[in-house]
């Protein structure tokens, strides 16, 4: 079985990339909505969640481990690895590389929480991609809770994005990378922003190939998808249908 988690549905939007690409395998999803956002936490408490979380999944017979979350990712996928040699392990990254190399202005952006903007991790990323582009990292405080309460259309939070975005507009950027897996949820309100003036990286279908190489034998199940979460787990389920995953519903049984 496949383990996929995030602190909340952000990482759905992974799941959902998975499940195309290898509609025979089982899936396991975590959803950490005890402890979501992330965003705002410090390192040690995301790498502490992270490791329960492994080790929940791997109790529960995971063989491999999609950490669908660019902040759990930057923080804690090394202590991860570490933790657990024997299961390969995939991390969320956001698409530096990508964006990067189609820049044709020479200029891009990356929107991410507040954890991941100030990572390390996204300065290596910068440093060893980006090197001949300007890169403008963006923190976006409270855009992962909006997509928790599937407040998709809150005004609210379409007055912060616009907020937000015109400014990098203006800039000159031409690729705007979701740095964080929740934001694939808010790519309409995203693209009504930016109105053809730049392109949305996303990287869920990349990671789901490179899930796909990793998979082995892990790619012949039965199609079968387990949903888990630290609160709530009723409200995982009836997110699905919100978030157009009606498809991913159908496999939980
Ligand atoms: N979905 C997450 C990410 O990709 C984290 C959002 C949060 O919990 O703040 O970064």
């Amino acid at each position: 079985m496949i383990g996929v988690f995030d602190s909340g549905l952000g990482g759905l939007s992974v799941l959902a990339a998975l499940v195309d690409a290898l509609p025979q395998a089982d899936f396991a999803y975590y959803a950490d909505t005890a402890h979501v956002p992330y965003g705002n936490k410090s390192e040690t408490q995301i790498q502490c969640r992270v490791l329960a979380i492994g080790d929940y999944l791997a109790s529960h017979g995971c063989d491999l481990l999609v950490v669908a979350c660019n902040t759990a990712t930057a923080a804690a996928v090394q202590a991860l690895r570490a933790a657990h040699p024997g299961i390969p392990v995939v991390g969320v990254e956001p698409g530096i590389k990508p964006a990067a190399q189609d820049s044709k202005s020479g200029r891009i952006a990356v929107l991410a929480t507040e954890a991941t903007a100030r990572s390390p991790r996204l300065q290596q990323l910068i440093r060893e991609h980006a090197g001949r582009v300007e890169v403008f990292v963006e923190p976006c405080p409270g855009w992962a809770t909006h997509v928790e309460m599937l407040q998709l259309d809150d005004p609210a939070l379409a007055a912060d994005v616009r907020a937000r975005v015109e400014p990098l507009l203006a800039r000159g950027v031409d690729r705007i990378v979701l740095g964080c897996t929740h934001y694939s949820f808010l790519a309409p309100l995203l693209s009504e922003v930016v109105d053809g003036r730049a392109e949305l990286v996303d990287v869920a279908a990349a990671v789901a190939r490179q899930t796909q190489r990793l998979a082995g034998r892990l790619a012949h199940g039965s199609g079968r998808l387990q949903l888990h979460a630290s609160a709530h787990p009723e409200r995982l389920r009836a997110a699905l249908p919100r978030l157009h995953l009606g498809r991913i519903a159908a496999r939980a049984g």
